[in-house]
């Protein structure tokens, strides 16, 4: 978290570098950012009328100085802190990183990321995921919660925080988004959904200044059309803001030329005015570049409040003492800070934080290095609450459970899994022992295995099963043999047939890593320290490699076909339990059902969306990145342009078989008008998006003689205007059935399901023509399909 705040001094640029020529036509075809103010008010409508009553009450009480206060943070015991106001009982809000687990604090559980939790295409288990987590911010004290994050979703493969969110696909997304945030928020905890919005790359996400402050050059600008805007990189957050969300966190880049922050399109116009969000727009951590123009633009928190923008110093904040100032002198209405706190209050008296919410854990002031004791401007953080209470409760078993049920099947030759009660075990890989660099980890370590990436998005690990110490536990209940070969060097370079011994195992198992982190963008897509060659070199020798992948994301493994692989799990980052959840896939205790919420090309440079990684103009607004693919990123663009891929978008296998039969598709009203009749704006925006329109039935059945989980996905193919994806994941339901059983799953689709955006009409718009209603096993596994018009 730091380094978000540093400038980036030099740029690394990698093999696949986006690099714009200095003559490029900066926003061209975007246009430009239309102005919209004034900044609505918010209204307390969909559930929260209640509650704005008591944030208004409390707002007319406020002196200009504590409103001033109240949107601009200030050093304290959490990441982010607003100030107490003693006189009204009020204690001030902390908030606390991060997207897997409450990172600054000890004796807390470090979840599977999100990447995972999008993989288990579970919407209980995610939901039990935010609840879990809800629980241990609130045993903290921690009052905001910075998670889940629907930005960046993943438009390039190499971004380096994509692992942070769910998945490319933003229907996917949008239900891991409402489920994590209905979660944590049941548990009296507000939820943050970030980064608002196109925020798909890490490459100068800041902009850059001398060493005296002066201005380099610009924060990318991500240059998005607005049908892509909505279909795309909005459709998530609507979920957010449907669900109830307390906050949404704006960006670090530009959106067409104008920084999230200030960008009264984004912030007013489709956040709370088309969305109709009732919460706060709290900016991203320096991310604010203007007092006056942020707040009419939309933003009601600056976070951290005053900081330096290219050092570490307090002080300096366009919000603070400046509201006062704007307020004062006529420039600023006080309506307008009135409402930023209304919006602020609102989701805390909602939540019910003002009775009885647990005091701040002093261990966490003494963990942040952020604002450490010393920087502290205001003696009225009181820290009397319990010093390092322990909020882990059960959450190990559900994060084992999440680990497995996240863990992807990728291959399975023979029915190699799971293991037969294999006497001699050989474990490869730097991936598989202890992490050997302490449980805070920042840095892409050699030795130990990944179950988290880096940044504001990690956590701090209190124990960590490793793959090796469960793979160790089980070997001995069964009297089998291990053997093991950490050295990922030593693996690449050497004849493996003499490092084992006696020859040959039953079974290679090697563990392989890719590490990503926030501030910087993956370089490539291979395994890290030279793990494709240590699968080479095990495979070469065992006729039974089993290769496991701890990854933020995508790989290329170029290894997928080689005979002597027999298996490959793509495991991500499973969190503490990682070692158990593998040991539970490996032997069958859990018999896997997660599906890929991305697609693995056949060759790297099959990809698109590539982040722009250098510019070749010194033009302080040189970084722009076009988001040209439109609404093509992921399986959209490898079915547009019928490439063949070598794992799709939505597959994964099981150690059971599956069939689909009796599809059925039902009209839910009597009829559908194109466009929808008006009605109020409510959360999430027109309510009528939100209606079931159509129902889609299917019967799955499990055909194999294992119980198993499957998950049947519905894709729906739109006929709308040029570039609209050849089909869309619209529906997903994960079924567990014994052996010979059978369900009917039912898919309800809703009018933004059915709908386009018409960038003329400025509305969702259902086509004439015929749909294609096709169900299967993967983006490119359909067993059942059908077409009809619908309107
Ligand atoms: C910057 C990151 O972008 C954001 O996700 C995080 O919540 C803040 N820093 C606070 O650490």
């Amino acid at each position: 978290m730091l380094s978000s705040l540093l400038p980036i001094a030099a740029l690394v640029v990698p093999a696949f570098a986006v690099v714009q020529p200095s003559n490029t036509t900066i926003l061209g075809q975007y246009g430009h950012v239309p102005p919209v103010y004034p900044s609505p008010n918010a209204t307390g409508v969909g559930g929260w009328e209640g509650a704005i009553v008591k944030a208004r009450a409390f707002v007319s009480q406020m002196t200009l100085e504590e409103k001033a206060d109240m949107v601009t943070g200030t050093p304290g015991p959490c990441v982010g802190n607003i100030v107490p106001i003693l006189r009204l009982g009020f204690s001030g809000l902390c908030l606390q990183d991060g997207p897997l687990s409450i990172r600054v604090a000890d004796y807390a559980s470090v979840f599977p990321a999100g990447v995972s939790t999008a993989a288990t295409f579970d919407r209980d288990l995610i939901y039990q995921r935010g609840v879990a987590m809800g629980a241990e911010f609130r045993g903290k004290g921690s009052h905001v919660a910075l998670t889940p994050v629907a930005s960046p979703m993943g438009r390039s493969a190499y971004a380096g925080r994509n692992w942070e969110g769910f998945s490319p696909d933003p229907y996917l997304t949008g239900v891991c988004m409402a489920e994590s945030i209905e979660g944590i928020q049941s548990v009296g905890v507000q939820a943050t959904a970030k980064h608002w919005v196109a925020n798909e790359q890490e490459t100068q996400r800041n902009p850059s200044y001398e060493a005296d402050g002066t201005l380099i050059q610009e924060s990318v600008s991500s240059n998005v059309d607005d049908r892509t805007m909505h279909e795309l990189y909005m459709w998530p957050f609507a979920n957010a803001v449907k669900s109830g969300v307390s906050s949404v966190m704006c960006s670090y880049n530009r959106i067409n030329g104008s920084y999230a922050c200030e960008n009264s399109k984004s912030q007013n116009g489709l956040l709370k005015g088309e969305l109709g969000f009732q919460g706060y727009s709290m900016s991203d951590w320096g991310g604010v570049h203007s007092g006056l123009s942020s707040i009419e633009g939309g933003l009601d928190m600056n976070m951290p409040g005053g900081i330096g923008l290219y050092g570490m110093t307090w002080g300096h904040s366009y919000f603070g003492g400046n509201v006062t100032l704007a307020v004062n002198n006529g420039s600023l209405d006080l309506s307008r800070v009135d409402d930023m706190i209304t919006r602020i209050m609102t989701p805390y008296y909602f939540l019910g934080q003002d009775v009885g919410f647990p005091e701040i854990d002093p261990s966490g002031a003494d963990l942040n290095t952020f604002s450490p004791k010393s920087t502290w401007l205001t003696d009225d953080f009181v820290l009397n609450g319990r010093r390092s209470r322990d909020v882990r409760a059960d959450h190990g078993e559900l994060i084992r459970q999440i680990g497995a049920e996240s863990t992807v099947l990728l291959k399975n030759l023979n029915n190699t899994l799971p293991l037969k009660a294999p006497t001699s075990i050989a474990v490869f890989g730097n991936d598989a022992g202890p992490d050997t660099q302490g449980f805070y980890n920042q840095v892409d370590f050699e030795y130990g295995t990944l179950s988290s990436g880096g940044g504001s998005g990690t956590g701090r690990l209190t124990y960590l099963v490793t793959p090796l110490e469960a793979i160790n536990a089980k070997a001995q209940i069964d009297g089998a043999l291990v053997q093991q070969f950490l050295n990922n060097t030593l693996i690449a370079t050497s004849d493996v047939s003499t490092l084992v011994i006696p020859t040959p195992p039953d079974v290679c198992l090697v563990f392989v890593k890719t590490w990503a982190e926030e501030a910087k963008d993956r370089q490539s897509l291979d395994l890290d320290w030279d793990g494709n060659s240590v699968v080479e070199s095990v495979a070469a020798y065992c006729a039974n490699t089993v290769v496991v992948t701890h990854s933020s994301g995508i790989n290329n493994l170029p290894f997928a076909n080689h005979p002597n692989v027999t298996a490959i799990l793509a495991a991500h980052y499973s969190g503490q339990e990682s070692g158990n959840s593998i040991v539970d896939v490996l032997y069958g205790a859990v018999n896997p059902s997660a599906k890929l919420p991305y697609t693995i090309a056949l060759e790297d440079d099959d990809y698109n969306g590539l982040p722009t990684t250098s510019v070749e103009s010194s033009d302080p607004d040189a970084w722009q990145a076009n988001f040209d693919e439109k609404l093509e990123i992921d399986y959209r663009y490898f079915d547009a342009k019928n490439m063949s891929v070598l794992y799709e978008f939505g597959f994964g296998l099981s150690y059971s078989t599956f069939e689909l039969a009796s599809l059925k598709i039902s009209k839910a009203v009597e009829s559908i008008p194109a466009v929808a009749d008006f009605q109020p704006t409510a959360p999430g925006g027109n309510p009528a998006l939100w209606d079931t329109l159509y129902t889609v039935n299917a019967t799955v059945t499990n055909t194999g003689d294992v119980s198993g989980a499957t998950v049947p996905q519905l894709y729906v193919t739109i006929p709308g205007p040029v570039g609209t994806p050849p089909k869309q994941l619209r529906g997903f339901e994960k079924v567990f059935l014994e052996a010979g059983a059978s369900s009917e799953v039912q898919f309800s689709l809703m009018r933004r399901d059915l709908s386009y955006w018409d960038v003329i009409l400025q509305e969702w718009a259902v086509p004439e023509g015929n749909f294609t209603f096709a169900v299967g096993f993967s983006s490119r596994d359909i067993k059942l399909s059908a077409s009809l018009a619908v309107l």
